[in-house]
């Protein structure tokens, strides 16, 4: 089925200048970016965004990571997306992911690791309602 999916692409990765070779890998695999916009979160948003994560001994030191500069949130869209995304972004921690996946090309560690995708169906729906009004997308 036509599946919409959340993604945002890392300080890490935008620090380096690799928007467009991130969102390169995700159209060649035929998902289309149906809303993009570039921000930067603040402190509040980042808590809130992984707030599943909040008891993991990570969780200070990735929103320090996610707001020490600018992201670009995004709704991907095409067959399986949420899938189809996971495949594309590769395993978190880019040493145990597969060649020509994002995280193995361009993430810098397991924290820094360029790409954020829903891992659900249901959590995108969340996660996209989280910064995206219904008329920012656009399929
Ligand atoms: P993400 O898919 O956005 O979900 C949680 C994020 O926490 C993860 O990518 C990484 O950026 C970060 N992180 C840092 N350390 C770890 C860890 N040990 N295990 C999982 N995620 C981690």
């Amino acid at each position: 089925a036509i599946e919409r999916t959340f993604s945002i692409i890392k300080p890490d990765a935008t620090r380096r200048n690799l928007t467009g070779k991130i969102n390169a890998k995700f159209e060649e695999a035929g998902l289309k970016i149906v809303a993009q916009r570039r921000i930067q979160m603040s402190e509040a948003q980042a808590k809130k965004f992984y707030d599943v994560h909040a008891a993991r001994p990570f969780y200070n030191d990735l929103v320090k990571f996610m707001t020490s500069g600018p992201v670009v949130v995004q709704v991907l869209e095409g067959e399986g997306a949420v899938l189809k995304n996971r495949d594309i972004m590769g395993a978190t921690n880019p040493a145990n992911a597969a060649p020509g996946t994002i995280r193995k090309e361009f993430a810098e560690s397991i924290e820094a690791n360029s790409v954020h995708g829903s891992d659900s169906l249901e959590n995108a729906a969340i996660e996209i309602a989280y910064f995206f009004a219904g008329s920012d997308i656009v399929g």
